[in-house]
């Protein structure tokens, strides 16, 4: 039933990028992944983006801000991303459930049980086939971060560096318990580098639909 690939990783990891430089990838070989992200890809979801970034809702509590990003990922599943995998198609995503685990869950130190049932509620239980996790040092991807983006995403941004410490462990401790499902890849190599390993993973496990290609 079709193949949901995501993307996850710090600020700065250059996951986007590499996103779109798959998409082009697959749409050279006769595909056409549906491209979207987190918070967001949804009319709703772009409405609990603007509420989850505002910099004003500096009070917004970590269980708060837990449920809206869920929210936002239920509302995508329904609406875009299985309805498309229903179809046998391609999804890349930019961001899915991991990322609440890492920001939410380890970021905030919140029961991570918790996090994790809800996320399957929200989800409906859909699981990536395949994550890639672009690995960066904390300061490595704050910097890069500085000139980024702009005002965007500052109410995220303007966490500490020992929140986006324990950020990174969570996501090293998620592909260390799945390594089935995660590819690492250290995100200081070149963007060329970087694009080849995420290809020749993407081939080598086979992962690739044949026969029709609707998406
Ligand atoms: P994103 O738009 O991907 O920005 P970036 O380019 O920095 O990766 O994500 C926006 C922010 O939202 C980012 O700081 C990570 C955070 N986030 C969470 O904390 N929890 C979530 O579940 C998601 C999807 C994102």
């Amino acid at each position: 039933m079709g193949l949901f690939i995501t993307f996850e990783g710090p600020e700065g990891s250059g996951k986007t990028t590499q996103m779109h430089l798959l998409a082009q990838y697959l749409q050279a070989r006769g595909y056409d992944p549906l491209i979207t992200r987190e918070p967001g890809g949804t009319r709703i979801g772009d409405r609990v983006r603007a509420i989850l970034l505002d910099p004003i809702h500096e009070e917004m509590g970590a269980p708060t801000e837990f449920l809206l990003f869920s929210a936002a990922r239920a509302q995508h599943v329904q609406e875009l991303i299985a309805p498309h995998l229903a179809q046998g198609g391609i999804v890349l995503c930019d961001r899915f459930a991991d990322s609440s685990l890492a920001y939410q869950g380890y970021g905030y130190e919140l029961d991570l049980e918790a996090v994790r049932s809800i996320t399957e509620f929200a989800t409906g239980g859909l699981v990536p086939d395949v994550s890639f996790y672009l690995d960066l040092p904390v300061e490595t991807g704050l910097r890069r971060k500085v000139g980024g983006h702009g005002d965007d995403w500052n109410r995220m941004e303007q966490k500490g560096v020992d929140y986006h410490q324990r950020v990174r462990a969570g996501y090293l401790a998620m592909t260390s318990q799945d390594p089935d499902r995660w590819v690492v890849i250290d995100a200081t190599a070149s963007v060329s580098e970087i694009q080849v390993a995420i290809r020749r993973a993407i081939e080598g496990r086979g992962l690739l639909p044949s026969g029709r290609r609707v998406g």
